[in-house]
């Protein structure tokens, strides 16, 4: 194994979009950030300088991060966050994980532009559980606003109301030619007629999930989040934030150019969303030259899903299974039951600018009734290491603290969470199930629910209100895929199992940023097991401090 040394420099770069110059936070002057290429069983050594005005730290996503959430990077949970003009080294392992993670910043929205790929290959003389491809390339599906992103966010927490949509859909940091002045820097993906090629997925906008299409051709899914999952044929994914879909794509028609396209899925009933179309162009090389003599006309687009396809999406999402038969914990120490779903907060002078939301009121949003409210003055992981107490309560409730019909009419009382900085406490090596309840306070929504620290087995999931008593009966033990991020179904549920044997603090969130940023979050707090193999390592020195 290998060890990999890297310098990103957080920093304001221009950056041309949409015919707009944006002085714009990226890593060594790129946008989006340096590729990461690692192999299975290597380590990473990443100083992070931050010549930027922001606090920011960055997050490895679906990194396990073992005994190790120093390195996981959420800020005020895992460590403070690095100041301007400060540095922090993240060091650590990838252990038996394969295929396509992503890091992206982890303080307010700067991950809107500071997020790059995390390639991880099979150990050097191991092949894929696939004939090998010719060509992988990585697709960045991301979202582009025509503002400052953190000047979004900004305006959205003082009105109370829901954020601007974005201006534009990404790939690779690209809107493609269906946006204004964009047509030039379209990316542009080769291909051999014949030949098959390796594409790996990521949805890294900040607030939408996406549909993906590519015209006239057809997908073989082989992995999600860094696991290898059975192929099967798709002619589209759905991909929600946070996600990674590695797909096979085999040029097995006409040489012509065809237009790769993503667009928003969105299931929230009557919210306003982004609904335009960001574009790569796959180019059968030997369709190149007719196109130098003007003879192309545009590419074929294809035929994406509707924007509430609810069918499609969820159809697609249940198909992945894992490659092989995996070993799902099935004696259930800890039977937890979440609700994910928004709120509105009642305001005190509803006509007040800061007021804003529907009726006079503010977003919110919560899991079991409470808002996830991040500390200020420390982290949650350096409170617990050094003993700090008045930072963070263990009550967190395993279930609903009132029981109700959560797909049906609520009860408007139960529409204004509770603000809080609750964990759940784990024993090390317990088993643990948790079904993610959606809730219609506001609108149903399917929420990508993703945790920190762990990948666990996707067992079930449905519509309406889970069923304990006959919803487990069809749960699958065998092949599950194996996840960081899972979509909670909108008005349904989904069910997922993992063993606790990652100790630390670890984040669960929405990784839709304006849920997060609304209170869509709690944390466990997995205590340590017996010995050092079974504790949280001690801090790194340069660790920054509150
Ligand atoms: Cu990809 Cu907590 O995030």
């Amino acid at each position: 194994a290998e060890t990999h040394y890297h310098e990103f420099v957080i920093q304001a770069r221009p950056v041309k979009r949409l015919c707009r110059i944006h002085n714009t936070i990226t890593v060594n002057g790129q946008f989006p950030g340096p590729a990461l290429e690692v192999r299975n069983g290597d380590s990473l050594v990443i100083k992070v300088v931050n010549s930027a005005q922001y606090n920011i730290t960055l997050h490895w996503h679906g990194i396990r991060q073992l005994r190790n959430p120093w390195a996981d990077g959420p800020s005020y949970v895992t460590q403070c966050p690095i100041r301007p003009g400060a540095t922090y080294t993240y060091r650590f392992t990838i252990i038996n994980q394969e295929g396509t993670l992503w890091w992206h910043a982890h303080s307010e929205w700067l991950r809107a532009t500071v997020y790059g790929p995390l390639n991880i290959h099979p150990k050097l003389g191991s092949p894929y559980p696939f004939s090998t491809p010719k060509q992988e390339y990585t697709l960045l599906l991301g979202e582009w606003f025509d503002r400052n992103p953190m000047d979004v966010l900004k305006q959205a927490l003082f009105t109370g109301a829901a954020p601007n949509v974005s201006d534009a859909y990404t790939i690779n940091g690209q809107p493609g030619d269906l946006y204004r002045c964009s047509g030039k820097e379209t990316v542009r993906i080769p291909i051999e007629s014949g030949e098959t090629v390796l594409l790996r997925i990521v949805n890294s906008a900040l607030n939408q999930e996406l549909f993906f299409a590519i015209a006239n051709h057809q997908m073989t899914v082989v992995g999600v989040d860094a696991a290898y999952t059975k192929p099967f044929t798709t002619r589209v994914i759905m991909i929600g934030p946070g996600q990674t879909t590695n797909v096979l794509l085999t040029a097995d028609q006409p040489p012509a150019h065809y237009y790769i396209a993503a667009r928003a899925y969105n299931t929230a009933m009557n919210a306003p969303f982004d609904n335009t179309t960001t574009t790569a162009i796959l180019e059968y090389k030997s369709a190149s030259c007719s196109t130098k003599k003007g003879q192309s006309s545009r590419p074929i687009l294809p035929r994406l899903p509707a924007y509430n396809d609810t069918a499609t999406a969820t159809a697609f999402t249940a198909g992945i299974k894992s490659l092989s038969q995996v070993k799902v914990p099935t004696a259930i120490d800890e039977n937890l039951f979440f609700t994910v779903g928004l709120g509105l907060n009642n305001c005190t002078r509803p006509n007040s600018p800061r007021c804003q939301g529907p009726n006079g009121t503010r977003f919110t949003a919560s899991i079991n009734n409470v808002s996830f409210v991040f500390p200020t003055t420390n982290s949650l992981m350096q409170a617990y290491y050094q003993g700090v107490p008045g930072i963070f309560t263990t009550d967190f409730p395993p279930v609903p603290p009132i029981q109700f019909n959560y797909t049906g009419n609520v009860n408007r009382g139960l529409w204004q969470p509770v603000p809080g900085t609750k964990l759940y406490k784990l024993k090390y090596g317990s088993n643990v199930q948790i079904v993610f309840q959606d809730t219609s306070i506001v609108t149903t929504e399917d929420h990508p629910i993703h945790l920190h620290g762990y990948q666990f087995y996707v067992v079930g999931s449905g519509f309406g209100n889970f069923n304990p008593s006959t919803d487990p009966a069809k749960f699958n033990f065998i092949d599950p895929p194996q996840r960081n991020t899972i979509g909670s179904n909108p008005g349904g549920w989904v069910a997922i199992r993992f063993v606790a044997d990652n100790p630390g603090i670890w984040l669960l969130h929405c990784h839709i940023d304006s849920h997060l940023r609304w209170g869509l979050a709690m944390s466990f707090l997995v205590e340590n097991g017996v010995g050092q193999s079974q504790s949280v390592i001690p801090p790194p020195a340069d660790l920054p401090q509150c």
